[in-house]
């Protein structure tokens, strides 16, 4: 496979294992270039990308703007709290005053869920979900997808443990799809006020202890306790979430050994995550994932540019 078939980057969700691991290739070959002193090339020359983040973000917005520099484009990050939208312009009318402006690509945060979708129905060029409520994050599966297959080769077959607040979790969906999608054995694990219901419909294990959840795992994807997502108390103290369900090189003992550490950030070191264990530099791939989100970026920008460069209809 050679083509990505989509006009946009909205979800995991449909995606098929080729079409994943064109942009994880492609993406392998962005490594490179990223960490080459050639860093930029002119792929993306007279194209121009916007970033319109609704949403704080560290690792998705500068790793959108570092992605599409590294390809040559104009990039623009729209300062949302200085626009119009404070003056109560909608969603809809922002996106549509963008794309007057003739962009190649609008890469959009939003927190309703769909919202990104939505968008992309009313604009003419490539739409890229940076995250829509608790519904996909898609570039961060693809990202934690490289990571896993460059350290570990593959995808198939591996256990993947996914712990914490999954319910909340936009990061968690798409990893679920992704890793469904390549072949991987998939457990959440969960206190069941933190699990969406009939969440196994997805194809998922459910555990609600970390000794089930994490025995003989390969990866162990610890997620951020979302409380700005959370009208009231979804677990009693943050100390006896910690104490059940932060991950500590106690708990890690029942994985295989030498499992490997996944957090997308931004981490809550004490909560959902013990600072030794994330910082083991061995087994923790916490920045190894910042580092391919660049990569994967590029890659996805790439290919939903390229029927317009290659003048042809995606
Ligand atoms: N992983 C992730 O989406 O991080 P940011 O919120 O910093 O972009």
């Amino acid at each position: 496979m050679t083509r990505f078939p989509h006009r946009h980057l909205l979800g995991i969700e449909g995606l098929s294992a080729g079409e994943i691991s064109l942009v994880l290739d492609l993406a392998d070959s962005y490594v490179e270039q990223s960490r080459s002193r050639e860093r930029k090339s002119q792929l993306l020359d007279g194209r121009t990308v916007v970033n319109l983040f609704f949403e704080n973000s560290t690792r998705t917005l500068t790793s959108f703007e570092l992605a599409a520099k590294r390809l040559g484009a104009d990039v623009i990050n729209m300062a949302v709290q200085s626009s119009s939208v404070k003056k109560g312009e909608t969603l809809i009318d922002t996106a549509m005053t963008l794309n007057a402006m003739h962009l190649d690509a609008l890469v959009v945060r939003h927190a309703e869920s769909g919202a990104v979708k939505l968008l992309s129905d009313k604009v003419n060029c490539a739409v890229l979900n940076a995250g829509d409520g608790h519904h996909e994050h898609p570039t961060q599966a693809l990202l934690d997808a490289l990571a896993i297959r460059r350290r570990l080769g593959r995808l198939e077959g591996l256990v993947v443990a996914i712990c914490g607040d999954i319910l909340h979790s936009r990061v968690a969906r798409s990893n679920i799809h992704l890793l469904n999608a390549m072949g991987a054995h998939v457990r959440v694990v969960a206190p069941p006020t933190l699990l969406p219901s009939a969440i196994e419909r997805l194809g998922v294990e459910v555990h609600h202890t970390m000794k089930s959840g994490l025995k003989d795992a390969d990866i162990v994807m610890m997620l951020r306790l979302q409380s700005e997502r959370m009208s009231g108390q979804y677990v009693p103290s943050i100390r006896e979430y910690f104490y059940f369900f932060g991950l500590d090189y106690e708990k890690l003992a029942v994985a295989k050994p030498n499992a490997l550490i996944m957090h997308p950030g931004p981490m809550n070191r004490g909560v959902e995550i013990d600072s030794e264990v994330a910082d083991d530099f061995k087994r923790s791939m916490i920045l190894d994932q910042v580092e391919l989100g660049v990569a994967v970026r590029m890659a996805v920008l790439d290919l939903l540019t390229r029927p317009a460069r290659e003048g042809r209809a995606a």
